[in-house]
């Protein structure tokens, strides 16, 4: 299976670049399955019903979130009619939403996506290390599930890189976002799983992860409430990462990065 994932959308100039040129890309790589995390589209903050609807039309199948998930209300209602938007499966029992979707692509073949979300510097959740076993437990990968991606939505490398080898050899691909910044650390692990710390934003990257420069950095400068942050507005860079699967047992055979527009250095698979 060809899959994209790509990192968090921060605002308009991320969701106009995903619209712009996921389309493209899908049938330029021949992409099978895209997934992308959606939780600072927003003005950097929360995802809406209309944009999580265009993000699909141009080409996402699942649309991962994170902290910011509840930013914008009315999602909560969507969340129950459109399973393929999922929240972190680590939320306490009855919190509205799914953690996790298995999406059926070319050929019939399906793929489990799951959400997690950091415990380190982060809000306090339950467990993710523990809940993305039991939703595992659902799954037989390269079995039931051809292939399985895990966005791991974490603050801290050293929790995501544990991530990684905890799921090493269960699932195709462990990636992290919520850092916003892309890791070079991609690679296929012992066990056959790809990863990556964290895929970067799909953003405008002359900013402070993805809002305007100035004022966030005058927030490190003086300790006081300053102007409401707001994204920067020049061109996004779209960040993401590139597997091929193995149909047969779901595990990876290739990982590449891919970065397009904007000002981060261009790379295709
Ligand atoms: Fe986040």
């Amino acid at each position: 299976m060809k899959i994209l994932f790509l990192g968090d959308i921060v605002g308009r100039s991320g969701r106009d670049a995903f619209v712009e040129r996921v389309p493209g890309l899908r049938q330029q790589l021949g992409l099978d399955l895209v997934v992308v995390n959606g939780e600072n589209a927003s003005h950097g903050f929360g995802l809406s019903p209309d944009m999580a609807r265009a993000f699909l039309a141009a080409g996402a199948d699942v649309i991962t979130l994170g902290n910011h998930a509840w930013d914008r209300r009315e999602l909560i209602p969507y969340l129950s009619e459109e399973p393929r938007v999922i929240r972190p499966i680590n939320f306490p029992p009855g919190t509205p939403g799914l953690g996790a979707v298995v999406v059926e692509v070319a050929g019939g073949r399906r793929a489990l996506v799951i959400n997690a979300m950091g415990r380190l510097f982060m809000d306090p959740l339950d467990d993710p290390f523990r809940a993305v076993q039991a939703e595992l437990q659902k799954h037989r990968l390269g079995q039931t599930v051809h292939a399985a991606i895990l966005d791991v939505h974490a603050e801290a490398t050293s929790e995501k890189q544990a991530f990684g080898h905890s799921f090493d050899g269960l699932v195709s691909l462990v990636v992290g976002t919520h850092t916003h910044v892309p890791t070079a650390d991609h690679q296929i692990l012992p066990g056959g799983t790809a990863y990556q710390t964290d895929v970067g934003m799909c953003g405008d990257y002359d900013s402070v992860i993805g809002m305007q420069k100035g004022g966030a950095a005058l927030r490190f400068w003086r300790k006081m409430p300053g102007e409401r942050l707001a994204p920067a507005e020049g061109e996004a860079t779209l960040c993401g990462i590139y597997v091929e699967t193995d149909d047969a047992t779901g595990l990876a055979l290739r990982i590449a990065p891919m970065r397009q527009g904007g000002r981060l250095s261009q790379i295709l698979p």
